[in-house]
């Protein structure tokens, strides 16, 4: 009998997401590309448009260079995608901490999403005519809402594909360890800066359950740094409050690491590496 995330010896791979590690970086952002693609086609060819929630931080830049590239941008219907975002940073639209800028510079002016369909949060907008953060996460949800995407039992939309990377303190969008957003069903929530990580500025974050209702979590993590809490994730289960990255540590997500990311990953779930 298998005793999932025990730390044992046993996981059930039922219960697990998959897990492919890649030799590099580079070979890592080019599997989460590829994967990425092959879902958002999927999911127009199943139900008419794809959702695609990506993401901010240092993970998303190479997979936009990999979807504009020769081998991928004409496989996707672009014009059938809906982007959002899975967190935010309150910072001006054109500060290079904006999570929204990368992607308009590595992967919008390459691609021809609808303008109507690049679902930015409104921060640079609020910052413009004086709003808050709490207006910009009241925006979001009533953009969400729109959408008209199933959702689950917990009440939380089902988006097909949602891209993420992992903080070293376990982090999930701008969900850290013992975050109040659990406490409050708002899909979408502002948050303080935080104190104990970069960039301290304050955020805009969707929920964490989200992450889990989404038909298809894709995390992606590499370098050493990253290791300790890949090892973490992937050891005896802990509560996701502590720990909220755990919400994509489920069937039917996909993490890609690359080796050194994956050098503390329990042997056990290291069976998907590609050489
Ligand atoms: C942010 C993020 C955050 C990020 C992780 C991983 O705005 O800071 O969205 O959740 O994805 O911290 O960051 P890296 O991609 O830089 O490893």
């Amino acid at each position: 009998m298998s005793d999932p995330g025990r730390g044992g010896g046993a996981w059930d791979a039922a219960l697990e997401p998959e897990i492919l590690v890649l030799p590099t970086p580079a070979a890592a952002s080019r599997e989460a590309a590829q994967r990425i693609a092959l879902a958002l086609t999927a999911a127009v060819a199943a139900r008419g448009a794809a959702h695609w929630v990506t993401t901010g931080g240092s993970t998303p830049g190479p997979i936009y260079r990999h979807l504009v590239g020769d081998e991928l941008r004409t496989t996707v219907p672009w014009s059938d995608v809906h982007l959002w975002w899975g967190d935010e940073r309150w910072v001006a639209a054109s500060d290079v901490l904006s999570n929204a800028l990368v992607c308009w510079d590595l992967l919008l002016r390459d691609v021809p999403v609808p303008l109507e369909q690049i679902h930015v949060m409104p921060v640079g907008a609020a910052l413009e005519s004086g709003k808050g953060p709490e207006a910009v996460a009241e925006a979001y949800i009533t953009a969400l809402r729109g959408a008209k995407l199933d959702v689950d039992a917990a009440g939380f939309p089902g988006l097909d594909v949602v891209l993420a990377g992992i903080g070293s303190d376990g982090h999930l969008f701008s969900v850290f360890p013992g975050s109040s957003t659990w406490d409050d069903p708002a899909w979408v929530q502002a948050v303080p800066a935080p104190t104990h990580i970069s960039p301290r500025v304050a955020r805009i974050t969707l929920h964490p359950l989200i992450m889990g209702a989404a038909r298809m979590p894709v995390v992606v993590v590499s370098g050493g740094a990253k290791a300790a809490i890949v090892g973490r994730i992937f050891g005896p289960r802990e509560d996701p409050r502590d720990l909220p990255g755990l919400l994509a540590r489920r069937p039917g997500g996909i993490w890609i690491l690359d080796d050194a990311a994956a050098a503390e990953l329990p042997s056990e779930l290291r069976g998907t590496s590609i050489e």
